[in-house]
């Protein structure tokens, strides 16, 4: 049985179901997500495998061959039509036209289920998916449970990457108004014991931790690669529970009666959310690969039966990487392939601005020193590379406002996330792209010569479709001292 037999037997059953990497019934065969590619905008449906199986990665593989791809749907299994979409704006504006939030890219997340690849949802800052009219998700102050799977090392304290039940007009209309799983190290509200990240819930206004607004030491860091976030409410009680979404059982780490100050009784509006907050805050940055929501509060049993199936799906890490490696500690060059480029090398000028300048054997050695890169392994994510300059060790390749700069490591997670990109097989036929990791939709990309991390038709100048293949792609030689 799936998650959502399960929730069904135990007489709180499924009214939305949600994954890009797995049915969660037994006999679902629909689609799971929906894909959109750059090359020509076409769109298509992934669905498991067989029955209840695992995701048909190949089917997107090869539908995004050669090209970027979006998540632009990811589907309601339950049969109530709960699909997620691209989250309008809200209280906050989202990075995309019209205030939109960002959609993720399709391959940010790669993994395995019992040895099957499948992708989650990498969400960056400015992602999110929601449905404001959504059907059966509990209103005022019903009862529901949820759960959902999540990378427990990709978060961060910015507001809010939840998953669940919040406002059908994306804004804050009140405590109370929400309640959805929170995950990361924000501690503008509540917080739990040592330095996060922590399974929080979200009730507007406020993530709360147990029963006291701010700090509950019983809620634990959770940060094991794969978790299991499990929340529930239902009139004055409500519990927080957590899991490796690989091994062992959930602890709970709050069950009791509901705060005060406007969350007894709570007025759940029953719209729903994932990556962002209430208000489509949309600064967090996290991992989604399963969740549900329930009708009804489901029992302790229940929700460890729940976690018991989730282990056995045995969620692996995959690597992140694809196309000709890049040998950890060679120093390399990486040529443009543009037709109006191919003489130039992705350089750091004296002003620390990356850019593509014509280097040759005949260049003077500073800036052959500039031209080249020490492979090391990836600072944010050591499946992944970054870049050392050769004549200014100690600094590294990163984008800030998504323009590329050559910066000292300053030793912070934001440093180290910013610097660290996945090499991927190449999408113009020659050379390799280069992923940002911790914005998958962008690849290093020269425009007007200066770098950047751009996406394909983004909003930026510089995310510009024009020659964006040609522009993203690089071939790797060796360095020039
Ligand atoms: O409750 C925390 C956040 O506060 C909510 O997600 C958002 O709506 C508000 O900014
Ligand atoms: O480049 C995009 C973001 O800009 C980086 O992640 C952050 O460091 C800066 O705010």
């Amino acid at each position: 049985a799936g998650p959502c037999d399960i929730y069904y037997s135990g007489g709180t059953p499924c009214v939305a179901a949600h994954s890009t990497t797995r049915s969660l019934y037994n006999a679902y065969a629909g689609a799971l997500y929906q894909v959109k590619r750059g090359s020509d905008g076409k769109t298509q449906d992934i669905g498991p495998l067989s029955a209840g199986g695992v995701a048909d990665a190949a089917a997107q593989d090869s539908f995004c061959a050669s090209t970027t791809c979006l998540i632009t749907t990811i589907y309601d299994q339950s049969g109530r039509g709960n699909h997620l979409r691209q989250a309008p704006p809200g209280g906050f504006k989202g990075p995309e036209s019209n205030g939109y939030d960002n959609l993720a890219s399709a391959t940010g997340a790669p993994v395995t289920l019992n040895g099957k690849k499948a992708y989650g949802v990498f969400m960056s800052p400015g992602t999110g998916y929601s449905n404001n009219a959504a059907n059966g998700i509990a209103t005022g102050d019903a009862a529901e449970g949820m759960y959902a799977v999540l990378d427990g090392t990709h978060y961060n304290g910015a507001c809010c990457f939840d998953y669940g039940n919040a406002e059908v007009s994306s804004r804050d209309t009140g405590n109370g108004h929400m309640e959805a799983i929170y995950f990361g190290d924000c501690t503008a509200w509540g917080s739990g014991s040592g330095s996060g990240p922590w399974i929080m819930v979200d009730l507007e206004n406020g993530l709360f931790s147990g029963f006291s607004a701010g700090k509950n030491t019983g809620d634990l860091s959770i940060s094991y690669r794969f978790v299991t976030a499990a929340v529930k409410g239902r009139p004055n009680q409500w519990a927080i529970r957590g899991a490796n979404a690989a091994s062992g059982s959930l602890s709970t780490y709050y069950s009791g009666v509901r705060p005060s100050g406007g969350y007894n009784p709570m007025s759940k509006e029953g719209a729903i959310i994932l990556g962002i907050g209430g208000d489509n805050s949309n600064g967090a940055q996290g991992t989604f690969y399963e969740g549900a929501m329930t009708a009804g509060y489901p029992s302790d049993a229940t929700e460890n039966a729940v976690q018991a199936d989730i282990v056995a799906a045995q969620y692996t890490t995959t690597s992140l990487t694809s196309g000709p490696t890049l040998p950890i500690g060679s120093a390399i060059s990486l040529r443009a392939t543009t037709a109006c480029c191919t003489t130039r090398y992705l350089t750091h000028n004296s002003s620390n601005t990356i850019v593509i300048e014509v280097v040759s054997s005949s260049s003077s050695s500073t800036l052959k020193g500039q031209a080249t890169w020490v492979v090391r392994a990836g600072l944010g994510n050591s499946g992944c590379v970054s870049f050392e300059s050769k004549d200014v060790p100690g600094s590294y390749v990163r984008h800030y406002n998504f323009a590329l700069v050559l910066a000292a490591n300053d030793g912070s997670k934001q440093f180290r996330e910013d610097a660290t990109f996945c090499p991927q097989a190449g999408l113009s036929g020659q050379g390799s792209v280069v992923r940002s990791w911790n914005y998958p939709t962008r690849f290093l990309r020269h425009y007007n010569n200066i770098g950047y991390v751009a996406s394909e038709g983004g909003v930026h100048v510089f995310d510009a479709a024009g020659t964006y293949n040609d522009d993203v792609s690089w071939v790797v030689g060796p360095g020039f001292v």
